[in-house]
This record gives C-alpha cells, structure tokens and sequence, in this order.
C-alpha cells in the first residue's frame, strides 16, 4: 500500500504503472491531449527536445510491439496505443549538444502520465525494447535518441495477466525522502 508522508495532488498519487491494460481503443481526442500535456513540459532554452512516435493502428502497433522485449510483450500486447519517446540531442538554435534532451523528454513523459490519469486511463514506460532496432525500423537520424516505449489504455483485469505479473499488479512504494533528499543546512 501508497502511504504518503505530504498532502500532494491527486493526480500524482493515482498514477501507477499497471500492467492489465485493456485492448479497448482509446478515442483520437484523449491521445492528442496526453501529447498535448507532454508539449508544455519545461525544457532547456524551450528546445522541446521530445519526439513521440504514435501507433494506435493494427499495423503500427504490430511494428512497434516487435520491437519490445518479450517480458514486455506479455502483458503490453494487449494495449491499444504505444508511444515510441525520442530524445533530439541537439539544440536546434546552434547544433551544440544538448545534455539536458532526455531530462526534459522525462518530463514530458511525466506530464503525459498525469493527463492520463486525469482522463480515466493508465500508462506503463517500458525501457525493455531493441533501442538500435527502433531506430532502423523508423529511419532515425544520430541525433535523434529513441528512450522509452509507453502503453497508454484503459486500465483492464489484472486476471487475464499471467500469474507472476498477477501478484505484482499493485502501485509501489517508495523509499522515504531521507533517503534520496540532503538538506544542506543545519
Ligand atoms: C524509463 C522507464 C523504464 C521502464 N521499463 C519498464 C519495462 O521495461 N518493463 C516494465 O514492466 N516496467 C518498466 N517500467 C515501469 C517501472 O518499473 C515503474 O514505473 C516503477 O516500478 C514504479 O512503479 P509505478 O510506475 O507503478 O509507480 C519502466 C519505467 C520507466 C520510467
């Protein structure tokens, strides 16, 4: 069970990373505005260094789940839309490295989960996938990073999972802040 040490928003605390993922579609209007979220994440010189390659069709979607590994494909077959997040490593104003792409792209991919959550539906990142594979499949420049795969759906029954990922299918804890947070003061 979640146990929070702070009163913080509820978006935050519903999100988790289900599994169960219904095979229902998802409408047009909620995908475009989880993406819609991601677009105003903050970013380094608003470079909006994230890419996001949809597939919500049966051939999209059949591309893009051949890229994930097989513990993945178990459960994330069944979801109706996959997200492909890319990071662009360069900043276009002067073509110098940008270090700060895949810390921004992580925000927006955050963003994006709340949206999510905010209208009914569950996302589950995936970093389990054939990362130079995406990039063959979809001709991705150098620059152009591919970082994670998400599923976005209707959250489904954790009884259709397989029994292993059955007795895991429940939010996770935390560690407390004094284990990540230093507080350089007296
Ligand atoms: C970048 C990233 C990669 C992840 N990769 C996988 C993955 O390949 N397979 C998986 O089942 N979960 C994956 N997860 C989900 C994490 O395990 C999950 O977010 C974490 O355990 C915290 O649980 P919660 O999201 O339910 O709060 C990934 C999450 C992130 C953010």
């Amino acid at each position: 069970m979640r146990l929070y040490d702070h009163e913080i928003i509820n978006l935050i605390k519903e999100r988790w990373s289900p599994r169960a993922i219904s095979s229902d579609p998802v409408d047009k209007k909620d995908i475009v505005a989880v993406l819609e979220a991601a677009r105003f994440a903050p970013s380094c010189f608003n470079e909006q260094p994230w890419r996001f390659i949809v597939a919500n069709d049966e051939k999209s979607l059949k591309k893009m789940r051949n890229l994930l590994a097989t513990s993945n494909q178990v459960w994330a077959n069944s979801a109706p839309v996959l997200i492909l997040v890319l990071a662009f490593n360069k900043f276009a104003y002067n073509g110098k490295d940008n270090f700060w792409a895949k810390f921004d792209t992580g925000t927006s991919w955050g963003f994006m989960s709340l949206e999510a959550v905010n209208r009914g539906l569950v996302t589950h990142a995936m970093g389990g996938f054939n990362r130079k594979e995406a990039a063959a499949v979809y001709s991705l420049d150098e620059n152009t990073e591919p970082i994670a795969i998400v599923a976005l759906g209707k959250y489904g029954n954790a009884q259709d999972l397989p029994e292993e990922l059955r007795e895991r299918e429940y939010p996770s804890e935390r560690n407390s802040q004094e284990k990540f947070v230093v507080w350089d003061t007296e």
